[in-house]
């Protein structure tokens, strides 16, 4: 196990996400139901937030629940919702006093009213904080935000708004839900899964991926920090040449 002396506080990542996977198989392994394996993973997102703060990174994305996720069993999906009002806003004042700022992506329009109106709080109660950028997506699909974003554009476009010129890929990233935050350098996804799974394939591009077989709720800091540990040793190299990234090619 890695401990925090080994990791290079000079060189971590700035935003890493998460795809939280393996609630539903550790609570079955417990012989309880998945809403349970839910509820304790609620206690990992706790630790790895704690633990991102420490290692430094400003911004920690967690994919909280998929607009695929609709179509889980009725009370999985009302249990879900429920423990997403529940925390945040038994939580909102804590984050708030650890300078948490919290952000959501995807379509949030989407959610109930009750979970968009307790999110839109936590948002404005957190926003000056600086510490660190919490983003849960929720109702998030990456398919539903490219194409949502075309839409926008070509609207823009057609009311005159943009030139065809000025559709870069620095414009496209402005109408995504992400717009303002910065891509992630490390991608990690829990229980064994290697899939990306609709989630931020834009922003992804040149983001490295750490699978690991611990399932969520069994994911602590020093997860956390062997996973970190592995990107430092890893080498990024942008389409370039190793020679390249040591020299002024
Ligand atoms: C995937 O495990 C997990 C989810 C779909 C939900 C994750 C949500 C939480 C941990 C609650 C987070 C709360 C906040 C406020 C961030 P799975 O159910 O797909 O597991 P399985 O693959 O073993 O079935």
């Amino acid at each position: 196990m890695i401990d925090r002396t080994k990791i290079d506080l000079s060189k971590t990542p700035k935003h890493i996400a998460i795809i939280m996977d393996g609630n539903g198989r550790w609570a079955k392994k417990q012989g309880e139901m998945r809403l349970f394996g839910h509820n304790v993973g609620v206690e990992s997102v706790r630790e790895v937030l704690k633990g991102a703060k420490e290692l430094g990174i400003k911004y920690l994305t967690l994919y909280a629940f998929s607009t695929e996720n609709w179509n889980r069993p009725k009370e999985e999906v009302e249990g879900l919702m429920d423990l997403l009002v529940r925390t945040i806003a038994g939580e909102v004042q804590e984050l708030h006093d650890s300078g948490v700022r919290l952000q959501s992506i995807g379509d949030v329009e989407g959610l109930p009213v009750n979970c968009q109106s307790e999110l839109m709080a936590a948002i404005e109660h957190t926003k000056e904080n600086t510490e660190i950028t919490l983003v849960l997506a929720l109702n998030y699909s990456s398919k539903w935000e490219i194409v949502n974003a075309a839409k926008k554009i070509a609207a823009d476009f057609a009311a005159g708004k943009i030139a065809e010129q000025e559709i870069t890929s620095e414009l496209f990233d402005s109408y995504l839900t992400t717009a303002g935050i910065p891509d992630p350098e490390l991608l990690i996804r829990t229980s064994g899964e290697c899939r990306i799974s609709n989630f931020l394939l834009w922003q992804s591009a040149y983001t490295e991926f750490y699978f690991t077989e611990i399932l969520w709720p069994d994911f602590k800091k020093e997860h956390l920090y062997e996973a970190v540990y592995d990107y430092q040793n890893r080498e990024r190299r942008f389409g370039l040449v190793s020679e390249q990234l040591n020299s002024n090619i």
